[in-house]
């Protein structure tokens, strides 16, 4: 019978020293996990480093390492480094994204490429490395989005680019199934961190408040739970996208 404990598992967490993934490597260190902090831009050191630190005052490891991971080979050297300093990976959290709102007449291609290159393909090849590398038992685990149920204009590339990661979540599920590895999918609403508030405006903050069932924005603290569990108890569930959002859309 193998185990869903954290104990000494080691989990990649890509985009993983702030925000929502700085609280979900926090999350998984205080139960035993070892933590691979990725972080991609100069400026979130800082926050790697004290991510690091703060998994470490919780007893555990962990090591900050950078990349842009729309570079395939620096996905593989995410997982390689984390197998050379770890000994393997047990769990693969992909919380890279980017997002731009704005009319679909108003976008150019260097927009469209790069929330594809962040969005998509970056989930592609992380996915990709998580399933050459994971233990047997292994979870990986992508950040979507609540608005792949929504019906809404204005962020039709980032949403798009966000829609593909349903698919490579089931293939991943069927093709990695046989080594009990699980992959999902989960998808949060609008979220009250830098990143949502950098596309929106007091009056959308106001709208998208409104569709939820207390009025209130999906907190990180909503999210690492669901997270914590599909890397644990939850193996059972694959190839599913996890929509968690307060009321705020349904499919
Ligand atoms: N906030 C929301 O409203 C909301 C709602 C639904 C889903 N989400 C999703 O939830 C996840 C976490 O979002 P968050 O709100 O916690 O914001 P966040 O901290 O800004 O997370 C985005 C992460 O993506 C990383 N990243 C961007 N470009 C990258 C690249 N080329 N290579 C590698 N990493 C890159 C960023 O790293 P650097 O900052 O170091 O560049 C950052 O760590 C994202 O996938 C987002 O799409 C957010």
């Amino acid at each position: 019978m193998h185990s869903n404990s954290l104990q000494q598992k080691v989990a990649v967490v890509a985009g993983g020293a702030k925000n929502l993934g700085g609280l979900v490597s926090r999350a998984l260190a205080a139960e035993g996990a070892r933590i691979v902090v990725h972080y991609n831009s100069a400026g979130s050191r800082p926050d790697a480093d004290a991510t690091v630190a703060a998994v470490k005052a919780l007893g555990s490891d962990a090591f900050a390492i950078a990349g842009d991971l729309t570079k395939p080979e620096n996905c593989t050297a995410l997982f390689d480094e984390a197998v050379r300093r770890f000994g393997g990976v047990d769990i693969a959290i992909n919380n890279v994204g980017k997002v731009i709102k704005k009319p679909i007449v108003q976008v150019t291609e260097a927009e469209y490429d790069e929330m594809f290159a962040i969005n998509t393909k970056a989930a592609f090849f992380f996915i990709k490395e998580a399933g050459r590398t994971l233990n047997d038992g292994g979870k990986i685990i992508t950040l979507g989005s609540s608005l792949l149920a929504a019906f809404t204009g204005y962020y039709s590339v980032y949403a798009g680019a966000k829609g593909p990661i349903e698919h490579f979540t089931r293939a991943a599920a069927k093709e990695f199934g046989s080594r009990r590895i699980s992959v999902n999918t989960v998808a949060p609403g609008p979220m009250d961190t830098p990143f949502f508030y950098g596309a929106e405006t007091p009056e959308s903050v106001a709208y998208l408040k409104g569709a939820t069932m207390n009025g209130e924005l999906t907190k990180i603290e909503d999210i690492a739970p669901l997270i914590r569990f599909l890397a644990t108890e939850g193996w059972w569930i694959s190839g599913q996208t996890i929509f968690i959002n307060g009321g705020f859309a349904t499919r």
